[in-house]
């Protein structure tokens, strides 16, 4: 049997463990890649590791997600991160350069390479064939400051794409399609792997799209071949000679397979409040919309902006809709600006963002009360948009200017709006907005929103404690930590943080977690999807949280967690009626399920009931659960 993609790319850098399903493996890391939103605590944690330059090929920080300046707070943390990428030798993208992922693949993807970035569209990277895995801010500074990561060996699944794809479809509804097929924990602990003769007609940026939104399958990442759609890529880029050939063996091996032809699919959206409600546009014909957002690392590229803009064209959005429109980078919109398309846009009555994440993270554009809002973007979580009874759903950008004209959903396209191939035009190259510069000795900024970074305390053998707060299935790192504008600006402010968590669903968890000095939480299945945001363990280790209970775990929240030095405990959905508000509990021999693995004895200390909750750890995992988190265990792990 042959190599599959995932694996040939993963084997070519494996420093650590085998290539086995479900085994712990380190690999090389060549790039890494911040935002603004996670990488000041990812930076505060570089600072903590004492290293001079980065140990990666490129690393890259970026500024895309705070962007408002209504106060000090986005700012200071803006020149803290500037300080520190001078310091150690990290190339830094000024705001207004664009979205971390439209900008990494433009500039920095290379076939074949590994990258790991504090953002969970990091994948996005995967359609230029590299293994590009999106991870917590503590992850990425590791990678940065040793050039390696750990993870569980994923399993890779062949996503075989047949035929080709009707006029008004698009790479955004191929990806939704799959969602509705695989749902949001269809890709847990898993690499996609695309193949097949479907390929040959998606565009780069099609592919990146899918990859992006691979992360709302809960994938590890998602992977494309090279092949000569890549290449006219990377010529556009003027990057030609960064092209390889990269694909898998003919007779490849893999664990799961689904076939997709995309002569049969139709445009496709995600209702609320989940990005696996999928159904056909058609079914919600004539729903009026209040807003439109095209934007996001989703899709945000030169193609996607020319489609819309066509759409527009010598047409006008209608009365009662705000349409915004977001270019993925600062070269996407000097593009448009050359060639007409800005005026079409803003013609049609289009309000024009800078190059950002702006609404797709809540900053700024938070629709009406009890509003409709057709968003490009990748995630349509309660409350993400700012507006908690807003209801957004995610479109393909023909499907979003379509329907901004007509003033609601809508797939009734006219032929003249239809721009099949965007022309091969190179891209109007700006390195002003990129700060490449290395001095060992900068002094790091620190400004007044900048609080340090909480560290959990060694493990003991018997924890006790009260549940302070028990939640159902599906809980995402939004409800953990919201992300709206408000409290964007204090990302590296945890204590501030603190007070907001959990509050769409449980508005007393922060006194109740005070008030018992921490104590465990009890979830249902896939706790912690959603983003990379490590703050969702960060606030629970400084609110003295020290296990979560839950039926599954995310992947990248679970190894947030174990970061943080919180033990992630899995029980059976049944076992979620054990625990209560009122009682005491008691963990008890956690040394050695902790050193050992197995399960853990959880008692109630006021029935005397018992239950068993399962713990699995990696070697790694095990140190830093001892030494209460990875920043106290770095040394333990040999500077790794
Ligand atoms: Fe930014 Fe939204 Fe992507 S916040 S990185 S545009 S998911």
């Amino acid at each position: 049997m042959g190599m599959n993609l995932a694996y040939k790319i993963l084997s070519s850098k494996l420093k650590d463990g085998e290539l086995i399903p479900g085994q712990q493996i380190g690999i090389q890391i060549d790039q890494t890649l911040t935002q603004d939103s996670t990488g000041t605590m990812a930076y505060l944690q570089l600072e903590a590791m004492n290293i001079k330059h980065v140990a990666v090929e490129k690393a890259v920080a970026y500024i895309d997600h705070n962007m408002l300046q209504t106060g000090f707070e986005n700012m200071d943390d803006h020149e803290f991160i500037r300080s520190v990428a001078k310091k150690h030798g990290i190339v830094f993208s000024k705001p207004g350069n664009g979205v971390c992922h439209q900008l990494q693949l433009e500039n920095f993807s290379k076939p074949g390479k590994t990258l790991v970035g504090s953002d969970s569209h990091t994948p996005t990277c995967g359609a230029m064939g590299m293994i590009a895995i999106g991870a917590g801010g503590l992850d990425v500074a590791v990678a940065m400051a040793t050039g390696k990561y750990y993870l569980q060996c994923p399993s890779v699944v062949k996503v075989n794409l047949t035929g080709k794809k009707a006029p008004w479809v698009s790479a955004k509804d191929i990806i939704l399609y799959i969602l509705q097929q695989l749902t949001v924990k269809g890709g847990v602990n898993k690499i996609i792997e695309y193949t097949g003769e479907g390929i040959a007609s998606l565009s780069l940026t099609d592919r990146a799209t899918i990859c992006n939104m691979g992360a709302e399958l809960g994938a590890t990442t998602s992977v494309f071949p090279t092949d000569e759609r890549t290449k006219e890529y990377l010529v556009q880029q003027g990057r030609e000679e960064d092209y390889i050939e990269m694909k898998a063996d003919e007779d490849a091996a893999y664990d799961q397979e689904l076939d997709v032809d995309l002569s049969k699919l139709v445009p496709m959206t995600a209702k609320p409040h989940s990005p696996d409600a999928v159904v056909p546009v058609k079914e919600l014909e004539g729903m009026k919309v209040n807003q439109v957002v095209i934007g996001s690392c989703t899709n945000s590229s030169f193609a996607d902006m020319m489609k819309a803009a066509k759409i527009l064209k010598g047409r006008k959005v209608a009365n009662h809709v705000s349409l915004v429109i977001a270019p993925g980078s600062s070269s996407i919109l000097a593009m448009l600006s050359q060639n007409g398309a800005l005026a079409d846009m803003v013609q049609a009555g289009a309000r024009i963002l800078e190059c950002g994440c702006g609404p797709c993270i809540g900053m700024g554009q938070a629709p009406l009360s009890k509003g409709v809002s057709l968003r490009t973007i990748n995630r349509n979580f309660k409350g993400r948009s700012g507006t908690n009874d807003a209801s957004v759903y995610l479109v393909s950008p023909e499907i979003a200017a379509l329907s901004a004209i007509k003033g609601y959903m809508s797939e009734e396209f006219k032929d003249d709006m239809y721009l099949d191939e965007v022309p091969n035009t190179p891209f109007v190259k700006n390195r002003n907005f990129f700060i490449d510069e290395y001095d060992e000795n900068n002094e790091v900024y620190m400004g007044p929103n900048i609080k340090p970074v909480p560290r959990g305390d060694k493990i003991s053998d018997e924890i006790s404690g009260k549940v302070v707060l028990k939640v159902g299935d599906n809980i995402s790192t939004d409800h953990i930590v919201p992300s709206d504008s408000k409290l964007l600006p204090y990302r590296s402010n945890v204590p501030h943080l603190a007070k907001f968590s959990f509050s769409k669903v449980d508005p007393e968890f922060y006194d109740r977690a005070i008030a018992n000095d921490g104590g465990f939480i009890v979830g249902g299945d896939n706790y912690g999807q959603g983003s990379s945001r490590e703050h969702a363990a960060l606030v629970p280790n400084y609110l003295k949280i020290k296990a979560i209970f839950a039926v599954s775990f995310a992947r990248i929240h679970r190894s947030n967690l174990i970061n943080n030095g919180i033990l992630p405990l899995v029980i059976e959905a049944k076992d979620q009626d054990f625990f209560n508000d009122q009682d005491n509990y008691k963990i008890v021999n956690i040394k050695e399920v902790v050193d050992h693995n197995g399960k853990v004895k959880v008692i109630n200390e006021t029935t005397n009931e018992s239950i068993e909750a399962s713990l699995t750890l990696s070697p790694r995992e095990k140190v830093m659960i001892n030494y209460g988190g990875l920043l106290n265990a770095i040394k333990e792990l040999g500077g790794e």
